[in-house]
């Protein structure tokens, strides 16, 4: 097997069991997964397609909640590494029956799942099952509070295309208010020392959001000329409970990424969104499909970035 120059854990890097959020890791810490995601990715093309790090493992991947991408590349991240892989959705299952969220998880630890990846539509369901188990916990998405995973993904694309983060601005458009993206971009990205503008209606920008350290706009088309890169993040209708703007129509009309505003931008912007994206919405398909686009970067670099969070996590127990 190839040897990693990443550092191996346990080290005064990282010793953290679970991943629950990118809130209070440091630079270091994020740093390390970006560059241990960065070494797999030149290995698998490289060639080095199956790598043995999580050899007589086995991972779990608990949805609680629809999923295409992120389940999917947990999923392919585990098989690369060599671990076995329980699936788990919540449809079908015995959760139909009364059966609690945490027996589920117990049962399913009890057949020898070690590290569990785990979406839930409630937030705090991983620090959860962090407290009550012993299995290592990934939060794959909990309700509107983070997503790390996608964060660092995001974060990795865009270190990728720009070389560093330190001195970039990004906007993050669209429905902050329920968006767990928009938590763990803020957190990772303003820990590595980008400027973070958050852009949308004021119905969908939460109260004191300036205390995260951000700037707030309501006005896409007097950001678009300042920003290094456009993150658009999906209005989030499982999760609004009202009426947050008047119409689709006005939402995409003030604060949808099209043709004419990336005229407008930097030559060298780039156009992120985590998808699923709603063509029309947020972004137009021109967008989403030209040139600018990074989109299905990220969804490639997301493998790479599971692979990393899966091998830290899988060393700092062997401690
Ligand atoms: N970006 C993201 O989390 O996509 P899925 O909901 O398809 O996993």
């Amino acid at each position: 097997m190839p040897t990693l120059t990443t550092p191996s854990t346990p080290s005064a890097v990282w010793n953290r069991q679970h991943l629950l959020g990118l809130q209070g890791l440091s630079p270091v810490e994020l740093r390390l997964i970006l560059d241990r995601a960065a070494e797999f990715k030149q290995l698998h093309a490289a060639g080095h397609t199956k790598l043995d790090h999580l050899k007589g493992v086995t991972v779990g991947n608990l949805f609680f909640e629809a999923s295409t991408r992120t389940k999917t590349s947990f999923g392919l991240a585990a098989k690369r590494l060599s671990a076995d892989t329980v699936d788990f959705t919540a449809s079908g299952s015995s959760l139909t029956k009364g059966e609690t969220f945490i027996d589920t998880a117990r049962n399913i630890e009890a057949m020898g799942v070690t590290q569990m990846v785990v979406r839930h539509s409630t937030s705090g369901a991983p620090h959860h099952l962090a407290k009550h188990l012993r299995a290592g916990i990934i939060n794959a998405g909990d309700g509107t509070h983070e997503h790390p995973t996608q964060g660092l993904l995001d974060i990795f694309t865009i270190r990728e295309h720009r070389g560093q983060i330190e001195g970039l601005t990004v906007a993050l458009v669209g429905d902050i208010l329920h968006s767990r993206v928009a938590r763990s971009n803020i957190w990772g990205l303003t820990t590595l020392g980008a400027k973070v503008i958050v852009c949308g209606p004021a119905t969908l920008i939460p109260p004191e959001i300036e205390r995260l350290g951000v700037e707030v706009s309501h006005s896409l088309d007097d950001i678009v000329p300042r920003t290094d890169v456009i993150n658009l993040l999906r209005i989030q209708a499982e999760r609004q409970r009202s009426a947050f703007f008047p119409s689709i129509y006005e939402y995409a009309h003030f604060f949808g990424m099209n043709g004419a505003r990336v005229q407008r931008a930097r030559q060298d912007v780039l156009i992120l969104a985590p998808g699923p994206i709603n063509r029309g919405v947020e972004l137009t398909p021109e967008v989403a499909d030209g040139d600018r686009s990074v989109i299905l970067d990220q969804v490639t670099n997301g493998l790479f970035i599971r692979m990393a969070c899966l091998s830290l996590l899988h060393e700092a127990r062997q401690c």
